[in-house]
């Protein structure tokens, strides 16, 4: 594939916050880190609290300069270029509305610093106000928005200037969990319709799952992997990675240590031995799964597994339960 295809290009990125400190090695807060963000795709950074997400996104905008490294938007080395000259488009995740302003003022407000002409501002505004349904609430002032209009306000900010990449720091976070879900819907509908390179963070993995063309797995300023959520899901290549993107069992099976998830075992139905015999210790029901945990018998180890709920009602904390194995990874 030729650069061109790429809308972003970390080559090697290492960072300290401690600039005069020649770092010790493995004690960047970003460490050697490498990606390569497809044109027109939804891309991922996951990670736990403080793993450097936010950092990335400030050494992606030009706030932060790598100590080494490149970056590349569009093939161009950014080296030395100023927040304000790179085509970049930032969504917080607070938001970051002005408050006195109103919506429509709001969006303008990155036009006006660029001083464009009136005509020009109207129909930007217009556009955009339009594809993110944001018509009726041009003359609103931000307090008078819910949360989730007042993303797609800060979305529309960002998007009027019409960036090359959008970069968004957990703009679904302050939302309520029902709403949270409506707003990522919308988020995907709109990237996918206006096909815009975006650089989405969140520690959520439910959320990066459902939004991500790809995703990149983050621990302590390290790429861990880098892959569509599938792959992820099943075949991480780290005990990490695995546990943090949906939910693992590390099962040692003659001496081999196996990634099992939840949902990779089934209830043993026949007269014969299952491959793993166990007691139920607590049982939550899911709706159309129940997860249980389980002491193994053979090892003491506990394990969860999400069975079918309608095949199950009789598993009672203390009773013993018999379990084959459908599906399995190692790394
Ligand atoms: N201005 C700063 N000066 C010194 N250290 C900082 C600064 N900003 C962040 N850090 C540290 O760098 C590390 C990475 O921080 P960063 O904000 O990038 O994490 P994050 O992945 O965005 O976390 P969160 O999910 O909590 O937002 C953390 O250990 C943090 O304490
Ligand atoms: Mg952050």
């Amino acid at each position: 594939m030729m650069d061109k295809d790429f809308a972003l290009r970390l080559k090697n990125i290492s960072f300290s916050y401690k600039k005069n400190d020649p770092a010790v090695e493995g004690e960047h807060t970003i460490n050697d880190f490498s990606l390569e963000v497809e044109k027109g795709s939804f891309t991922t950074l996951l990670g736990p609290s403080g793993c450097g997400k936010t950092t990335l996104l400030r050494l992606i905008s030009g706030f932060l300069e790598p100590q080494q490294g490149e970056i590349e938007l569009d093939g161009v080395n950014q080296k030395g270029i100023e927040p304000n000259k790179r085509k970049i488009g930032m969504v917080f995740q607070d938001y970051a509305l002005f408050p006195h302003m109103k919506v429509r003022q709001n969006i303008e407000f990155g036009l006006k610093l660029k001083k464009e002409s009136k005509a020009d501002v109207e129909l930007k505004i217009s556009q955009v106000a339009e594809t993110l349904n944001l018509e009726d609430l041009l003359e609103r002032y931000p307090e008078e928005l819910s949360g989730g209009q007042q993303q797609r306000v800060a979305l529309a900010r960002a998007l009027v200037l019409n960036p090359q990449i959008l970069l968004m720091d957990e703009p679904l976070s302050s939302l309520d969990a029902k709403l949270r879900e409506h707003v990522r819907e919308e988020l995907r509908a709109v990237q996918q319709k206006l096909k815009i390179t975006t650089v989405y963070v969140t520690h959520d993995q439910e959320e990066a799952l459902s939004l991500s063309d790809k995703i990149a797995v983050i621990n302590k300023g390290k790429l861990l992997q880098y892959g569509t959520p599938r792959d992820l899901y099943f075949k991480p290549q780290d005990n990490f990675t695995a546990d943090f993107v949906g939910r693992a069992n590390f099962v040692n099976i003659n001496g081999e240590q196996f990634i099992i998830r939840p949902e990779w075992f089934e209830l043993n139905k026949s007269e014969q031995k299952g491959d793993i015999e166990g007691i139920v210790q607590s049982a939550s029901f899911l709706g159309d799964k129940t997860r249980f945990i389980i002491k193994v018998q053979a090892s003491d180890n506990i394990i969860t597994a999400d069975l079918f709920t309608l095949e199950t009602n009789y598993l009672e904390p203390g009773s013993l339960v018999s379990l084959n194995i459908k599906h399995k990874w190692k790394n």
